[in-house]
């Protein structure tokens, strides 16, 4: 008998969300296609988001070492200077190599590949629209995975070259002299190393108080007072007012968060690109929900339930387009749970441990609750830290920088959340996730073997200090 539907599930978008739930749904035995409108897969993440700042930030953080401090640790080399084309041409193929091993995947995995922009013309089928014509595609069930796009401001509209938003900041073909970064949020932190590593003179402006709000306050402000000493400048509470353009150049007004525009309490800025990283907005751009039935909240983000299901019952949605931290991992966690679901299994997942690194140097990581939470909801809780001046390993490395805090329930020393400002703090954060995972004592870290010399046992002194008694420091 012929199959009531083309597909058991069409996945929207290809994204790490979208194409992790593609390759494990075929893994579970669907019938599955991946309908993307850009002709490379992988989504924000991989074209224009994390993996494309993150080659920048290892290759200028390795570029800015050789040039500064590999002559103390006794490495001779004169005139270090970092060549863009190639710094851009070798991100690139790092982004396209990946594309192609998802592409390979989703052939491995028997995952159909659809190339084009998907629109929902029932709750049953969607039509496909692409450069070769339109075609219609039904399915027993959907996900939608569109993720997100940077949110503009109404006075600082992005026109791709002078205002810019991360999709241009990541492939700028000079290096601006002046650069002025709207929000010192992860975006707005990260390209701001990026660029002033390059030689731009970097100012962020910052409508909180601190940097990265949502992060441990202490932790934003020893990362603010490493990246001043970078040699990039802070306005906080402040926020740009507008912008103007005359014959000296671009000028960016910005003024106390109160204050109204055109007060005399604005300053100007001079910049040659203005980069805006002030959050990002669900993109259902194309989708027609209305036709399918699934409606979205006041934010515009898909609403769904425990199991990701929409306001229509057999359309999920997960990822940035959804409720949450918009993260490549969480989006990546939730795609698999939620074709699990859909499985008739026990998918889950638990967003107390989802990590949250900042790439900048030192790197910030940390995962459950900040102190500033606990504190407002009254929880009891015991702090250890520790220093990694005190690492030997960080120190063998040159980068005895930063520190680790470990918050612990004063009660039952269950840990309850962990903040490393430090060297490879994005790996180190692993263990944390894990020992939080399982639900781990301050008590059970300290009392496990850590190799030495290491950076994870700055883990463990940090844990040993929750109950002071650090052998290291
Ligand atoms: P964000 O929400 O992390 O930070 C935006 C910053 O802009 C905040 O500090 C906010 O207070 C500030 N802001 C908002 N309006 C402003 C205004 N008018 N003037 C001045 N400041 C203003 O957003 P961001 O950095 O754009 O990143 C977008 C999303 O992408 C986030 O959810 C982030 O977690 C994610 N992301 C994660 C990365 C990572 O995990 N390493 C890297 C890059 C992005």
């Amino acid at each position: 008998m012929a199959k009531a539907f083309d597909f058991d599930l069409v996945i929207i978008g290809a994204g790490p969300g979208g194409y992790t739930a593609a390759i494990r749904a075929a893994q579970l035995g669907m019938k599955v296609a991946c309908v993307e409108k850009d002709p490379k897969l992988g989504g924000t993440c991989l074209r224009v988001g994390c993996i494309p700042s993150k080659t920048l930030l290892e290759t200028t953080e390795k570029f800015v070492t050789a040039r500064d401090r590999f002559s103390r640790i006794g490495i001779k080399c004169d005139n270090v200077a970092m060549d863009l084309p190639v710094l851009m041409a070798r991100k690139d193929k790092v982004v396209d190599t990946l594309a192609t091993g998802i592409a390979g995947l989703f052939k491995k995995n028997k995952v159909e590949r659809i190339v084009g922009t998907a629109t929902f013309t029932g709750a049953k089928t969607i039509k496909v629209t692409s450069v070769t014509g339109e075609k219609s595609i039904s399915a027993e069930k959907f996900l939608i995975a569109t993720g997100s796009v940077p949110i503009e401001l109404p006075n600082l509209k992005f026109d791709g070259k002078k205002i810019i938003s991360s999709d241009q900041a990541i492939a700028l073909d000079r290096v601006p002299e002046k650069m002025v970064v709207i929000g010192a949020g992860a975006i707005g932190l990260e390209l701001s190393s990026v660029w002033s590593r390059l030689g731009a003179k970097v100012t962020v402006l910052e409508i909180y108080r601190t940097t990265l709000p949502g992060a441990d306050e202490e932790m934003s402000k020893l990362m603010e007072k490493t990246l001043r000493e970078q040699g990039i400048t802070f306005h906080f509470v402040s926020q740009a007012t507008g912008i103007k353009e005359d014959k000296t150049g671009l000028k960016v007004r910005f003024a106390a968060k109160d204050a109204k525009p055109g007060s005399a309490a604005e300053t100007e800025l001079p910049a040659d690109v203005v980069l805006v990283a002030v959050g990002r907005k669900a993109y259902t751009g194309e989708l027609n929900l209305a036709a399918a039935g699934v409606q979205t909240d006041s934010r515009g983000r898909i609403t769904i339930n425990h199991a990701f299901q929409t306001t229509a019952a057999d359309i999920f949605a997960i990822g940035d387009v959804v409720a949450g931290p918009m993260l490549a991992h969480k989006a990546e966690e939730e795609g698999v749970a939620a074709v699990e679901l859909m499985a008739g299994k026990a998918g889950h997942v638990d967003y107390n441990t989802i990590p949250l690194v900042v790439y900048t140097a030192p790197e910030l990581a940390w995962v459950g609750k900040t102190q500033e939470e606990l504190t407002t909801q009254g929880v009891k809780f015991r702090v250890g830290k520790f220093r990694f001046t005190a690492n030997a390993r960080a120190m063998c490395m040159d980068e005895a920088h930063g520190v680790v805090k470990i918050l612990a329930d004063e009660y039952s020393d269950r840990v309850l959340g962990v903040h490393i400002l430090g060297p490879q703090a994005s790996s180190l954060i692993a263990e944390a996730v894990i020992a939080m995972a399982m639900g781990a004592s301050s008590e059970d870290i300290a009392r496990t073997c850590h190799a030495h010399p290491s950076l994870p046992e700055a883990i463990r002194e940090a844990a040993l200090a929750v109950d002071g008694r650090m052998i290291n420091s």
